[in-house]
């Protein structure tokens, strides 16, 4: 059931998005990417993008189930497209190639990228990484980043996820990992021994996004609760939550 207190006759009168399994939101996201999506040691998914998404299941009425999923294969459409999930929201950015195979919702945050180093290693910029290994998460808007810009005899390293990138930082496999900026707070407060070194200034959006040939409907209710969030405060309450005022 869909709606069940809804009386804006617009939404009420809107088609009912159909779900993989009746009665449950899949979502496809990918851990740990802190403070946005990450597992509480008891397995529950926690963070903002998953408080944001539980806001769209509420509204459907439904129980959220959050799948944990290779970054690669959710912004290359594949476990969208092979029907693993309804929706993935993952600290995605909106890309033109992206919208290519997948159906973004609008955006509902700001992002830029930014690079960690051992504290005291004087670097300061990607210039000073000539002939080292920078570590990056494989598919993600960073890897393209360092690897346009990096100096050219640095090797850009992709790691499978987060967790990996930190696991060679500590183990000296890299000399400096780039995420995006919005995450590397939550870096180096787990790491003390690590710095913000530079951001870089990407003017990246990110979306949650459906597969490619459908669930308009579902897309819809997204954009909905998202306006609806931004306009009642919810937003800034969930903001605030993972971010601080
Ligand atoms: N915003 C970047 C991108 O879209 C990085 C996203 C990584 N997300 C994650 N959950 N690991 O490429």
């Amino acid at each position: 059931v869909v709606n069940g207190d809804e009386t804006d006759s617009a939404t009420a009168a809107a088609p009912e998005p159909t779900l993989i399994k009746d009665g449950e939101l899949s979502v496809c996201t990918d851990m740990p990417y802190e403070p946005f999506e990450f597992e509480r040691k008891n397995g529950e998914a926690a963070g903002f993008d998953v408080d944001l998404v539980r806001k769209v299941a509420d509204r459907l009425g439904v129980q959220l189930r959050m799948v944990d999923t290779a970054f690669d294969d959710i912004a290359s459409g594949d476990s969208l497209n092979k029907g693993e999930c309804d929706l993935a929201i993952s600290a995605m950015t909106i890309t033109g190639e992206r919208a290519r195979v997948l159906n973004f919702s609008s955006p509902y945050f700001d992002a830029a990228q930014a690079m960690v180093v051992a504290q005291g290693s004087g670097i300061t910029s990607l210039d000073d990484l000539a002939g080292q290994k920078i570590g990056v998460q494989g598919g993600t808007t960073g890897e393209l980043y360092v690897t346009d810009n990096a100096p050219d005899d640095a090797e850009v390293v992709p790691f499978e996820d987060a967790a990996a990138m930190e696991a060679a930082m500590e183990k000296g496999d890299v000399v400096a990992t780039v995420y995006d900026n919005t995450v590397v707070g939550d870096v180096v407060e787990a790491d003390p021994d690590l710095e913000v070194a530079a951001e870089f200034d990407t003017g990246e959006q990110y979306g949650m996004a459906v597969r490619r040939n459908g669930n308009v409907e579902l897309l819809q209710v997204v954009n909905d609760v998202l306006a609806e969030l931004k306009k009642d405060g919810g937003y800034d309450e969930i903001y605030a939550t993972w971010f601080g005022q």
